[in-house]
């Protein structure tokens, strides 16, 4: 009997078997004798080719839904190893409107693409990003699994902002206003959240610090809402952040070994599953198709190179302080130019961050440590509090990751753990603690050192893809004034 194959399952062999197809039309080419069809169901960045005869490919084009049901057999041709031939029946599955189908063969700019977001990942690069995203999800999981990290779901709605920047978005609760004479034109009153003021949450940190004290090591991936009017190619207002949080902390690079061993991690396992192979071909074909100079900046070796990079042993770490200097001692020598030269006080812009991933990495990404407490929030412990009697100024026991070409990707730190120490810090930091009496209750029950980290998951992806914009690899990007479907 026939059974629907799906094209993936081409790794079974069924050569000289009669399978059916599902999928969709990537293109027909039609010549006198034959017509040349490309199916994909989207698992794949090659097609499947079926050569059907010119008849029936009369009714076919790009986008539409077909079933093939033919011979599966080795390929004369030199583009496939296997085809299907002797096409006993192509059908139609649904309705296509080819003449008015915003998806075409042809090359598309991304820029395009964002104008619909609901039907891109039927593009081969979209789609890949769908599976890039799904795979290093999965080998996240795997590797904090084997550490012995349990992974928890942390709440959306908070009533605190866990990064004191006042970037939170407010939550409310649509109500009909209940007095009064029913009206055509009924009024919406809008209530905060059952009148207390709520947030959608800007990291789950706070949550996972008292989740660790119980359990230890635990992680989520969740999103996190920030409403910063940020309109770059590395801000959204919707994004996944990838937390963990780890007891019996000694210094900040207890956390940093974690970070690195993560992506490592990821980077091998989807090196080794065919992952990185099919994003280099996705890159290749942009080098050679893409009318948009933006996706030909990271070349096929470009994105070999970061791969290597995340795969490689120890990575630089370098302290804010010595950073600044080595900058500086850059632009006196003549090697870089900035347009605002860098300064302990004024700290790193993304153009300096950029610098220091680049020339001070071996293709690595580099940890830079101890940032001058001023710049960072109030959760954050002392340098000294893990380095006694030495002179760290007032920097703070914490890390920014940076990569080349998109800076920030993760920071993290170990966090304050003494009860008087924070109320201090909370205090310095104009921090309220309304809302926070229970972070600070952490502290007076088997109060133990712990740290931990948030990576923004959104621009790892763009760092593994070579994408440049987290607009376009995400699904349905959020951001500064724009909300499109
Ligand atoms: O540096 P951030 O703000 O750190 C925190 O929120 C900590 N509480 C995390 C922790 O220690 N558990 O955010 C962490 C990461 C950044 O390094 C960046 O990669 C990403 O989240 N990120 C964004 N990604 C996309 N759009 C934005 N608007 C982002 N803001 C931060
Ligand atoms: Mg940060």
């Amino acid at each position: 009997g026939r059974r629907a194959f799906s094209l993936n399952t081409r790794k079974v062999d069924c050569t000289g078997k009669e399978v059916s197809i599902c999928g969709w039309v990537k293109n027909v080419r039609k010549q006198r004798k034959h017509a040349f069809l490309a199916i994909t169901d989207g698992q794949t960045v090659k097609p499947l080719q079926a050569v059907i005869s010119p008849e029936q490919a009369e009714k076919l084009s790009t986008g539409a839904a077909i079933q093939v049901t033919g011979r599966w057999q080795s390929s004369p041709g030199s583009g496939q190893q296997f085809e299907l031939n002797d096409v006993s029946q192509v059908s139609i599955l649904g309705q296509h409107d080819a003449e008015h189908n915003p998806i075409q063969s042809k090359y598309q700019t991304q820029e395009y693409l964002r104008t619909i977001p609901h039907l891109r990942g039927r593009v081969t690069s979209n789609a890949a990003l769908l599976r890039l995203r799904s795979k290093l999800i999965a080998s996240i999981t795997d590797f904090f699994d084997q550490q012995g990290f349990i992974q928890t779901h942390t709440p959306i709605v908070t009533s605190s902002d866990c990064e004191g920047a006042g970037e939170v978005f407010t939550v409310s609760s649509a109500t009909e206003a209940k007095d009064g004479p029913q009206q055509a034109n009924k009024e919406t009153k809008v209530e905060p959240f059952f009148r207390l003021p709520k947030y959608l949450t800007v990291s789950a940190q706070l949550h996972l610090e008292a989740l660790s004290q119980a359990v230890d090591k635990v992680w989520t991936l969740s999103p996190t809402f920030r409403a910063e009017k940020s309109d770059t190619p590395r801000h959204l207002s919707e994004f996944y952040m990838l937390e963990a949080e780890v007891c019996f902390t000694r210094s900040v690079d207890d956390v940093t070994q974690i970070v690195e061993n993560m992506l490592r991690h990821a980077a091998k396992s989807l090196s080794a599953n065919g992952t990185l192979e099919q994003l280099q071909e996705i890159r290749q074909r942009a080098m050679k198709e893409a009318t948009d100079e933006d996706a030909k900046l990271t070349t096929p070796e470009t994105l070999q190179t970061r791969w290597q990079g995340l795969i490689s042993p120890s990575w630089p770490r370098v302290k804010y302080a010595e950073a600044i200097q080595l900058l500086q001692d850059h632009v006196r020598s003549g090697d870089a130019r900035f347009e605002n030269m860098p300064t302990y006080d004024s700290g790193f812009n993304a153009e300096h961050e950029r610098y220091i991933a680049e020339h001070f990495g071996r293709g690595s990404p580099v940890f830079v440590t101890d940032y001058p407490r001023v710049q960072k929030p109030f959760y954050m412990a002392p340098s000294t509090a893990t380095n006694e009697g030495a002179d760290w100024g007032d920097t703070v026991a914490c890390f920014d990751l940076l990569v080349p070409d998109l800076c920030e990707l993760a920071g993290g730190s170990l966090r304050e753990h003494d009860h008087e120490a924070l109320v201090v810090g909370m205090a310095d930091k104009g921090v309220s603690g309304e809302n926070l009496e229970w972070y600070q209750d952490l502290r007076k029950y088997g109060s133990v050192p712990h740290g931990g980290f948030g990576l923004g998951f959104d621009r790892l992806i763009c760092y593994m893809s070579g994408f440049g914009n987290v607009r376009d690899v995400v699904a349905f990007p959020r951001c500064y004034e724009s909300l499109p479907p």
